[in-house]
């Protein structure tokens, strides 16, 4: 039972997802054409047209499959999903010369979609288009000064449009229309961690049965809450395989073991592959060799393990693909898994595996919530990002284990003074750099000649734009000091005041 979102090419059609979501109902984004089978197989109690670029009147504006209109839902149309209802009911839809953009102040409103909200309400609006004449058994539901019809209702046929994001934060009440949606669909917003992981347990067991699953772990939050949901559902019919590549920071190895014991020794893999990874690294130093170098060492380590095991019957191969990946790449149609296909890695076509994605109706913040649930360490869950590559990318030039092992030291130190300084969850990652430039220094009456690390910390809400994070003077003193006194081969440290961009967070 799901509330089916279509799309119409809005980019806040994620939004509207996320929203119902925090009020614990579960929606799903189909194409704006997607076929009536396929939004029957959702079993939906409602339907949401999304906003979107088009205008009802062009001759090629997208439009529900055949039959859609015809199932007896309640359906919400939002800017182009309202016009789309007044077009379609036999109303008319015109261009109003100038675009409605920004904040606006709904001068009426009232009908169910209103049902219990007071006092002045803020809407937020995008649109040029606007209905000149209603379909039958529509009244108008809300208004403001600029366009008078903001909201339409047909409370027989429970169809509501709103020219409006109610999505979006800029509409602070938006949220009690979704809610009172909801209620109109008669959706139980039973959608909680707790039933989420209880339904992908139950979900991978009926799919998966006796068979065997390979897992590839890399420490990140999304694998290792795989690895954990995947053994609770399982057990001993799961096979984590943790590539440990000699870039990982500073007992990471065992920190990960430690979260995924649960799985049980036997079934949790540690490949140590740093002679091999070291090996084919030297002499590199372009940072896109270096990427696809160790991105290749990542699947022959893990290529040769899975053929090991492939002998035992292994079926299925997991992976921790998100609702994002899955919704950017195609809108959860067949194309989709093509993209997860490559997420695997480029594993060679002989090794036929089946792809298990339990994650692929998720949003990040829900696995964390599931991560939480079955117990994997707070250090892990609410970790900074860390790259695939690993330090690699961040000692700069050619990568060698001494550097790795300096590397990590001085990283080590920047980030458990930021915890310790209650800092680590002020910023949105930190990390140190290894440069290959040395500098003199002098240290007792010793002239020094050593390395330069430069320290970043970013705030940033997607990691897209970030800006230097204005951490305390004192605290960056205290990171120097203790850098330039328990690490000897390094004797300067600078801190990096560039915002991205135009430079990036990662220094390569
Ligand atoms: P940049 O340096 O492009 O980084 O500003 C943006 C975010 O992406 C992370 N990053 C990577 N993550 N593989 C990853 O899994 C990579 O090759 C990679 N390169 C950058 C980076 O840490 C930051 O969070």
């Amino acid at each position: 039972m799901s509330l089916v979102i279509l799309d119409f090419g809005s980019q806040f059609t994620r939004l509207i997802a996320r929203r119902f979501r925090e009020l614990n109902a579960f929606s799903v984004i189909l194409p704006g054409n997607a076929s009536l089978e396929e939004i029957r197989s959702h079993q939906p109690l409602g339907i949401v047209l999304s906003g979107g670029p088009a205008s009802v009147y062009d001759t090629d504006a997208p439009t529900p499959a055949d039959g859609v209109m015809e199932l007896e839902l309640p359906i919400l149309g939002i800017c182009y999903g309202m016009q789309y209802l007044v077009h379609e009911g036999g109303g008319k839809v015109e261009r109003i010369g100038t675009r409605e953009y920004g904040k606006a102040v709904l001068e009426s409103y009232s009908g169910d979609l209103f049902a219990g909200v007071i006092g002045e309400f803020v809407a937020w609006m995008s649109h040029s288009d606007t209905p000149t004449s209603l379909p039958k058994g529509y009244f108008v539901s809300a208004s403001t000064s600029d366009t008078p019809v903001t909201g339409i209702e047909n409370s027989h046929l429970k169809r509501y449009g709103i020219q409006f994001h109610p999505e979006v934060v800029h509409t602070p009440k938006g949220a009690r229309l979704l809610e009172n949606f909801l209620a109109i669909c008669n959706i139980t917003r039973d959608w909680t961690p707790a039933h989420i992981l209880e339904n992908l347990i139950a979900d991978v067991k009926a799919k998966v049965g006796t068979d065997k699953v390979l897992l590839a772990v890399s420490g990140g939050v999304d694998s290792s809450t795989l690895a954990l949901l995947l053994s609770k559902a399982i057990g001993s019919q799961l096979t984590a395989v943790f590539v440990d590549h000699g870039l990982l920071r500073l007992n990471e190895r065992d920190e990960v073991e430690t979260a995924l014991r649960p799985l049980g020794d036997e079934n949790l893999i540690t490949l140590d592959t740093k002679t091999e990874f070291f090996a084919a690294l030297e002499g590199v130093s372009e940072p896109e060799a270096k990427r696809k170098v160790i991105g290749r060492e990542f699947i022959r380590a893990f290529e040769r393990e899975a053929r090991r095991l492939a002998g035992s019957g292994y079926r299925w191969l997991a992976q921790g693909t998100l609702y994002p990946d899955v919704i950017e790449s195609a809108g959860g149609t067949g194309a989709a898994n093509i993209k997860s296909h490559h997420n695997v890695g480029g594993l060679p076509d002989d090794l036929a595996f089946s792809l298990l994605e339990p994650f692929r109706t998720l949003f990040k913040d829900e696995v964390r919530e599931i991560a939480k649930l079955l117990g994997l360490p707070e250090e892990i869950r609410t970790r900074h990002p860390f790259p695939g590559p690993g330090l690699g990318i961040r000692v700069l030039g050619e990568v060698t284990p001494e550097k790795v092992d300096i590397l990590q030291r001085v990283d080590n130190i920047f980030i458990s003074s930021l915890r310790e300084f209650g800092l680590y969850h002020e910023v949105a990652q930190a990390l140190a750099v290894l440069t290959p430039v040395q500098s003199v220094g002098v240290m007792g009456d010793y002239r020094t000649y050593s390395y330069l690390v430069a320290l970043r910390a970013v705030t940033s809400a997607d990691f897209m734009t970030a800006d230097w994070a204005r951490l305390p003077q004192d605290f960056l003193e205290v990171v120097a000091n203790r850098i330039v006194n328990l690490v000897p081969e390094v004797n300067r440290v600078v801190y990096d005041i560039t915002s991205k961009p135009p430079a990036t967070i990662e220094w390569e």
